[in-house]
């Protein structure tokens, strides 16, 4: 049981290019409803899945430091796309602890034992080849195809699930994917499970991983070796650095998000 102390109580910083991140963020309020939170919404460099490796560091360096200045005692990087690209360049400059999303669950998806896994995610995810790499560095035999899905997050973020060409394009990308013989697939992309329910018209649904449940527990059980559950908080934030409006309107996919998010650091100095 934890006790009490002055770094528990700390708030959690996540980050996402815009509203994907809330789907881990969901699940994680619903597991540990008394930790402070905080949650920075990256609209004003959004789409992540289409930029070079210097930029996504960049972003992330800029978040990291802002949520340094709120003394937090972990972020959470909630994008696939971060993680693959900007986890390694940033992970020893900051003394609190840094939790991302690839690198947490293929350790612990690279236990279970599968000899075929297939990923489904962004264009500089699949790029990246991380998923690849983490998944062998736990269980050198695996082997993994990856399939870059870029129209998926645009499908998602208009909710355009029964349109003619989305519903097209998940058939083709699926289609490409079976022929693998995957024994599991992971929704690499914080977006993609909330396609599922056109993903399952072609494939068995529980064939599908959705990385923000393994991940959820993970930080819960790493704050918990780590003494660093907050058992008496439960307060939250949001932020962006740009498009409030548009922030909490597309938010209502994931999560409600009552209030408009403060905009901090806008999009001049970012980039
Ligand atoms: N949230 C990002 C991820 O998990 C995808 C969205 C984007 O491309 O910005 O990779």
């Amino acid at each position: 049981m934890s006790t009490s102390n002055h770094k528990n109580n700390k708030p959690i910083g996540f980050f996402d290019s815009g509203v994907g991140g809330l789907s881990v963020y969901a699940r994680f309020k619903k597991v540990l409803p008394c930790e402070d939170t905080l949650y920075f919404g990256d609209l004003a460099n959004m789409p992540y899945g289409n930029k070079t490796q210097d930029e996504l560091i960049g972003f992330a360096r800029k978040i990291l430091d802002f949520y340094k200045s709120k003394d937090v005692k972990a972020v959470v990087i909630a994008c696939n796309t971060s993680s693959a690209q900007a986890y390694d360049a940033v992970k020893d400059d900051y003394d609190f602890k840094i939790y991302p999303i690839i690198q947490s669950c293929a350790k612990v998806i690279a236990s279970m034992n599968y000899n075929r896994i297939g990923v489904f995610a962004t264009e500089a995810t699949v790029k990246s080849g991380v998923y690849t790499k983490e998944l062998k560095k736990y269980n050198g035999g695996v082997l993994v195809k990856e399939i870059p899905c870029p129209n998926w997050v645009p499908i998602v973020e208009n909710s355009k699930y029964n349109d003619n060409f989305a519903i097209a394009d998940v058939k083709l990308q699926v289609e490409k994917m079976m022929k693998f013989s995957p024994e599991k697939v992971i929704l690499g992309c914080t977006h993609y499970p909330y396609l599922l329910s056109v993903i399952k018209k072609f494939a068995p649904e529980d064939l599908f991983i959705d990385p923000a449940e393994i991940f959820v527990d993970y930080i819960k059980s790493d704050l918990e070796k780590n003494n660093l559950l907050n058992l008496i908080g439960g307060s939250e934030s949001f932020y962006v650095s740009a498009n409030p409006e548009s922030f909490q309107e597309h938010s209502k996919i994931f999560y409600n998000v009552e209030n408009l998010p403060e905009v901090v650091f806008p999009q001049a100095v970012m980039l």
